[in-house]
């Protein structure tokens, strides 16, 4: 076993690899990962080279020591940061700074504050910290409001809290879930837990909600696979590999891997869902194969491989996991892409077709399309739409799904740049003023009457439907980090940085430019604060991206036409 030590913040420590950490570093093409893992040359290197010319390299208070240099898989960091990838269009580079943001101590500060304890260990941070308005459950620890606090604390060295998370919300996951009469599937996670303080017998105990007390009653769909993804986070920021093979927490994985992976009617690789069942946890039209699910369950299916056993039961996910991510990749990519060329393409779709020889495999009618879309798309960019199911596109742009497709490299490398050109292209609808839309454009009228069921909260340009949600911001830097636009992030972050603090950290922001604060919008909410944080860290210093990022796995190579036919 070789051994490497590994720079991490705030102190120095010593890690051994182990065959499963290297696999989980390295990275490789997963449909090899039966085999063996290859052993890996780790040597010293600057963590950035490619790009580093367009970071600013500020010395962050908390630990200045990381800055230099970092041990780093040599082959790693070269394509990400490849220089060809920059763009050149119209954002403006910002002047580089060399002091930390007065804003970042504030965050710290606040972060602090939101941390929750059980029996003494911070296990989480809340969703808002706001005494102003109703608490709701905006007191509670959401699974996936906490993976940016949990980012912030690995990128800072803090590691613990987001191990005692890890191992709290597993215990969770073992316990019955039901909602009325109707038991749950052992493996999902909870989207939110509380500390239940006992005054009699003075004693602490986590109550869990699988959705049975949420708006909707929908089970999160989500949490399992932010679950995964934030495991493979831990276990690379720290190199502690022990963590992901604990028996239980193998075994975690497994069941949140045997429910979407269990054979049904599916004729398609994509995991059917309800609406509400992930950040849009309310009626927005989001049922069926949204793509905010489809990306995050690409990116934890390949976490997962890269983080299971490769004992006997281990090794039979191993494989449903290969089959199932060739197939959803191959889908991903080929129907729920949409550029100027395609848009041409189903603008000018045949119906009716029938066999295996149709283009249009789902009926897709050309003027269910909306009007809106055709100003929207820009000649060069594109971007994973919303929803595919027969006969119905959902064209609607949403950026987490399109943020973790490119964090995942679910999206090609060509795929990534065009998401990218289309936010700059966009920058007015999908930024204006605070980043970022969650979705884009906002549904009205009769629409909004139908898919929300005239939801008061979600009227258009507000909350999820085309609201602007600052949290965003961690995945849109990642994203422009892998993608080698750095410029755009920074461009993001200092219109954040001139509203965040000033207006309290809002969850929210409205209108179409996301000039006001959200109608309903809590103050102090955590993960606005974290994304900030996490988005300044991983620019300050760029390998912090290995944690949420995985490279493009070679065989999934090379793109297929979508009018291929089913059998190729
Ligand atoms: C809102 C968001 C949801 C988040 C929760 C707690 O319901 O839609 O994504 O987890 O607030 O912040």
């Amino acid at each position: 076993m070789p051994t490497a030590s590994m720079d991490a913040s705030p102190g120095t420590f010593m890690r051994t690899l182990d065959p499963l950490c290297i696999a989980e570093i390295e990275e490789c093409d997963f449909s090899r990962l039966a085999d063996k893992p290859r052993i890996l040359t780790i040597e010293r290197q600057r963590s950035f080279d490619g790009s580093l010319s367009e970071l600013s390299i500020p010395l962050s208070p908390r630990h200045s020591s990381r800055n230099a240099e970092h041990y780093r898989i040599v082959d790693h960091l070269e394509n990400i940061f490849s220089p060809g990838r920059r763009s050149n269009v119209s954002t403006p580079i910002s002047q580089h700074c060399f002091e930390p943001h007065p804003m970042v101590a504030e965050a710290w500060e606040a972060i602090r504050h939101s941390l929750v304890y059980f029996r003494g260990q911070p296990v989480g941070t809340i969703a808002a910290l706001d005494h102003s308005e109703e608490a709701l459950n905006y007191n509670q620890v959401f699974v996936r409001d906490f993976v940016p606090s949990a980012l912030a604390f690995l990128m800072n060295g803090e590691p613990e809290i987001v191990k005692n998370f890890l191992l709290k919300t597993l215990r969770l996951q073992s316990g019955e879930k039901k909602i009325d009469r109707f038991k749950l599937g052992e493996g999902v996670m909870p989207a939110s837990f509380k500390v239940f303080h006992d005054p009699i017998r003075n004693y602490e105990t986590l109550i869990a909600d699988f959705g049975e007390t949420a708006i909707g009653r929908v089970a999160p769909v989500d949490s399992g696979f932010w679950w995964i993804i934030l495991l493979r986070a831990y276990t690379k920021s720290t190199g502690d590999s022990s963590l992901a093979e604990m028996p239980e927490c193998q075994k975690g994985m497994r069941l949140i891997l045997a429910l979407c992976l269990s054979e049904g009617f599916d004729t398609f690789p994509t995991l059917l869902c309800a609406d509400g069942c992930s950040m849009i946890d309310r009626r927005m039209g989001v049922y069926g194969y949204p793509i905010e699910i489809q990306a995050l369950f690409f990116m934890a299916l390949r976490c997962a491989l890269l983080l299971l056993k490769q004992d006997d039961e281990g090794k039979e996910f191993v494989e449903r996991i290969t089959k199932r991510l060739h197939a959803l990749s191959y889908h991903m990519r080929n129907y729920f892409w949409l550029d100027f060329q395609q848009l041409n393409d189903i603008y000018r779709y045949k119906t009716e077709e029938y066999s295996h020889t149709a283009v249009n495999k789902f009926n897709v009618i050309p003027d269910s399309l909306p009007y809106w879309v055709f100003d929207f798309m820009p000649t060069r960019g594109g971007y994973f739409i919303g929803n595919v199911s027969p006969a119905r596109m959902d064209v609607r742009w949403f950026c987490l799904g399109n943020c973790i497709a490119i964090l995942s490299s679910m999206a090609t490398p060509e795929q990534s740049a065009a998401i990218m050109d289309l936010i700059e292209a966009r920058w007015q609808e999908l930024v204006g003023e605070m980043p970022l839309k969650v979705c884009y454009p906002a549904i009205e009228g009769h629409e909004w009457q139908i898919e929300t069921g005239c939801d008061p909260k979600n009227t258009r340009w507000s909350y999820h439907n085309g609201g602007s949600w600052p949290v965003l911001l961690w995945l849109l830097t990642a994203a422009c980090i892998k993608t080698g636009r750095p410029q755009i992030a920074r461009r993001a972050i200092e219109l954040a940085e001139t509203r965040l603090l000033k207006d309290s950290w809002p969850e929210y922001y409205d209108g179409k430019l996301g000039r006001f604060v959200g109608k309903q919008a809590r103050k102090f909410q955590t993960w606005s604060i974290a994304g900030y944080l996490v988005a300044k860290m991983m620019l300050e210093d760029p390998s912090h991206l290995g944690m949420i990022s995985l490279e493009e796995d070679k065989q999934m190579k090379p793109l297929m036409k979508r009018s291929a036919s089913w059998t190729c």
